[in-house]
């Protein structure tokens, strides 16, 4: 367990998650306290600030702060700040993100981190949970894992946004595109983290089709098992928002669910999504 002198850092659960205080994320925070911050989100994955007012700007530069801020394809983003998902949800817009993901998993350098904002919550309902895919990982029989380190699996923006681009007027032209911009991928299925050296499961139910080794059958029955142990309760963690809360998350070590629970009520998140590098097998 890391010590830290700066924030206060109050575990969750044994698998994942924090509850952060002494920080003030608008500061913004100064040198040694973003190492404990960081040196939090490595050990626990997922990190929650509560009460904290940041403008866009403020949220952009945190962000920013843990690496090159990113733009989302699909995603509206918030007037004068590109990087800013509004990931908004009412009755004529039903929310989208209850199924387990990393976050752009799709592309072949996927998103490192988020930082996610809660603007506008509705009465009850809408938390979002957590795994640890490092969790998922060691729980697993040696020989599975070993198994597993041989495979590599496709993942693929329109195994998940295909559906839903199929039904505005232009899906023809916005599938042709996301075909172009953002082509199917193959990652390990097994990925070793590049800072803390952990290995962990890389599949999700949303963006991973199949893994590319095995005939359609034995790809179908394997990912079924492994989507099936991940969401094992064990692995997670929920947060039940309160407005103003911060959320994040380590998201190469994790996946999330966010919970439809309060359609049609109106909800409101803003993300900033940080780019990481190529996942790695295990050597
Ligand atoms: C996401 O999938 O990043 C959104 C999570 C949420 O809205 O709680």
């Amino acid at each position: 367990m890391g010590s830290y002198q700066r924030i206060e850092v109050k575990p969750r659960t044994r698998a994942i998650g924090a509850d952060v205080s002494g920080i003030d994320l608008s500061g913004p925070p100064d040198d040694e306290t973003f190492q404990e911050l960081k040196a939090a989100l490595h050990e626990h994955l997922v990190l929650f600030f509560h009460d904290q007012q940041m403008s866009p700007e403020q949220h952009r530069d945190l962000a920013n702060r843990l690496g090159r801020t990113e733009v989302h394809e699909y995603f509206p983003s918030l007037d004068g700040f590109p990087e800013i998902s509004v990931l908004e949800h009412d009755a004529e817009h039903p929310p989208i993100s209850d199924s387990w993901h990393s976050d752009v998993s799709y592309r072949s350098d996927p998103s490192m981190a988020s930082v996610l904002y809660a603007r506008t919550l509705p009465s009850r309902g809408g938390d979002t949970l957590w795994l640890s895919a490092y969790a998922a990982f060691d729980a697993l029989s040696k020989p599975m894992q070993a198994f597993l380190t041989t495979l590599h699996a496709e993942h693929d923006f329109l195994y998940a946004y295909g559906p839903l681009l199929s039904r505005l007027d232009d899906a023809q032209e916005r599938i042709e595109k996301a075909r172009r911009d953002t082509p199917p991928v193959v990652h390990p299925v097994v990925v070793t983290h590049p800072v803390t050296g952990r290995r962990l499961l890389y599949v999700n139910p949303t963006f991973t089709r199949s893994i590319v080794e095995l005939s359609r059958s034995e790809s179908r029955a394997v990912l079924d098992l492994l989507l099936d142990h991940l969401r094992k309760p064990d692995f997670q963690v929920r947060l039940q928002w309160r407005e103003n809360d911060v959320a994040i998350w380590d998201n190469r070590a994790t996946q999330h669910y966010a919970t439809a629970d309060y359609y049609p009520e109106y909800r409101r998140m803003h993300r900033v999504t940080v780019g990481g590098d190529r996942p790695l097998g295990v050597n």
